[in-house]
């Protein structure tokens, strides 16, 4: 017999049908008992049993934490109308079952699936990830982020991006954090890292003449999880050549717009166009770089965006440490209100930026900004990026005012500075937080309510007890010791 469908069920009254799928819950009432069963199509089906089939009903647990996998045959009929359940789409038939045959039987839960799992100990969930993704909550969120990368991918394709997969097998990326490294069993004492971003290929890939890219991918930064941050995450990664920093904002505000109004129509935008507020402002009105503009905060489904804008091109930490406020490839300049192209030309902007890089003097460095921009929802940092150095000797330059070495900049950048020798185009980009997005649309605390697998607050993934150790043959494979720490 054809296997229906339960969604489907309701077309089938009066006729003879085959279901598949899980035990949700068993009712006892006295000559009559009740199964509810759900298959992939999420909809649940009541089914009556006839006495002669109690024995093997009765091989079903009671408690509903321990559901089986089943196959009923039966015919789908009309409830009696004061039993029906209008609230579900399965709610005015049921299912009067002729034969039942159990496919799996399930041990006990270890942890409960039918509430919102908030209270469950984070290592616990974590290692019972496949049955906490059975959670109504968690599962909405998957598919609400599946809903989004599709409306992205759409909305981009029609733009004419086109979406291009880098290397995650790939080297060191300055983007602030420290790097994941893989050993190189083929290139003794060499090592691969995971790519903190797709930065250094996305401006390759403007050499290469490619046009509007995208990509949604996966990036990797070793440094403290908390509940924005994920060891791994993922981006809508964006580059385009020929571009202002008005045109980079402006694809991000309608994308943003449109997939709110799309797929979440309940939400309200604060403002629409959202506000573009200068750092010093913001710092100065609001005290942080990633102001919370809602009116009023209770409201889950306020939406209030806001791009920041002219971030100072370096900064120096608390540690004293002399950083870039993005990373080295953004554009440094006096007033984002210039045309970007004078400082890559040899015009007096130019030189006079180029002084100041080659004195070297901190208070002066300091004083620079830059055509650098953040999307920030709700107080939370979604998206950055700028426009880009794409002069070579202005981009080495940035990196000694950083304190390297010339001889370490030709090693880990010789790759760029050879390629913007092949006449590259004026460009800039911008990266978006997908797992911060879509946590904030879904109402998630933190963005592992919205990752299938995440890591917990360690970096540590108690289902597969990952990391873990590998063996003496790999290592040695690998031609590496492990030192053991002194204490
Ligand atoms: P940036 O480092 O600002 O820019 O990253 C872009 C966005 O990615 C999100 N994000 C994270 N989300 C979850 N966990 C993390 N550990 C994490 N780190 C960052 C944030 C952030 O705004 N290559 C540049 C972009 C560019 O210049 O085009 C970049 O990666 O939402």
């Amino acid at each position: 017999m054809e296997r229906i469908l339960i969604k489907n069920t309701p077309n089938y009254i009066d006729k003879k049908i085959l279901i598949k799928g899980w035990v949700i819950a068993r009712r006892d009432h006295g000559k009559i008992i009740f199964l509810d069963v759900e298959d992939e199509s999420k909809e649940l089906l009541q089914v009556v049993f006839n006495e002669k089939l109690y024995d093997k009903v009765k091989e079903f647990n009671q408690d509903k934490s321990h559901p089986a996998i089943v196959a009923i045959e039966g015919e789908i009929a009309k409830r009696p109308e004061k039993m029906a359940n209008l609230k579900l789409l399965t709610g005015s038939i049921e299912l009067k079952s002729s034969k039942l045959e159990t496919i799996n039987l399930s041990h006990p839960l270890p942890i409960p699936i039918d509430n919102e799992g908030y209270e469950i100990n984070e290592e616990k969930r974590l290692k019972y990830r496949y049955l906490d993704l059975r959670r109504q909550r968690i599962r909405q969120n998957l598919v609400s982020r599946h809903k989004i990368f599709q409306f992205i991918r759409n909305y981009l394709s029609a733009l004419d991006f086109v979406e291009i997969e880098t290397p995650v097998l790939s080297k060191s990326t300055p983007e602030g954090a420290r790097d994941f490294i893989v050993p190189a069993r083929l290139h003794p004492g060499k090592f691969y890292a995971l790519p903190q971003s797709p930065q250094q290929y996305k401006q390759l890939l403007m050499v290469a003449r490619i046009g509007k890219y995208f990509q949604i991918t996966k990036c990797f930064r070793d440094e403290d999880t908390r509940g924005d941050r994920q060891p791994e995450f993922t981006q809508l990664d964006i580059e385009m050549p020929f571009v202002s920093q008005n045109d980079v904002l402006n694809i991000i505000e309608n994308l943003y717009i449109k997939i709110i109004e799309e797929l979440f129509p309940d939400k309200k935008i604060t403002e629409k166009l959202f506000p573009r507020l200068k750092y010093s402002q913001t710092m100065k009105e609001h005290k942080t770089d990633r102001p919370d503009l809602r009116k009023d905060k209770n409201n889950k489904d306020e939406l209030a965006f806001c791009f920041v804008t002219d971030f100072p091109m370096f900064e120096e930490k608390e540690n004293g440490s002399f950083s870039t406020t993005h990373h080295p490839f953004t554009l440094p300049t006096f007033d984002t209100e210039d045309n970007p192209e004078e400082y890559q030309h040899e015009t007096s902007k130019y030189q006079k930026l180029i002084k100041i890089l080659d004195e070297n003097k901190k208070e002066e460095l300091l004083k620079l900004s830059s055509y650098q921009y953040d999307l920030v929802c709700n107080g939370n940092e979604i998206g950055g990026g700028s426009i880009r150095i794409y002069d070579p000797q202005l981009l080495k330059k940035v990196f000694i005012a950083l304190g390297n070495e010339p001889e370490d900049i030709d090693r880990k950048f010789a790759h760029i500075f050879e390629a913007f020798g092949y006449g590259v185009p004026p460009h800039g980009g911008i990266a978006m937080g997908l797992d911060r997005f879509v946590a904030i649309l879904q109402n998630e605390p933190n963005i592992r309510e919205v990752i299938a697998f995440p890591k917990t607050g360690e970096a540590y993934d108690p289902m597969m007890d990952s990391p873990s150790e590998i063996n003496k043959a790999q290592l040695k494979e690998l031609h590496l010791k492990i030192e053991k720490e002194e204490n």
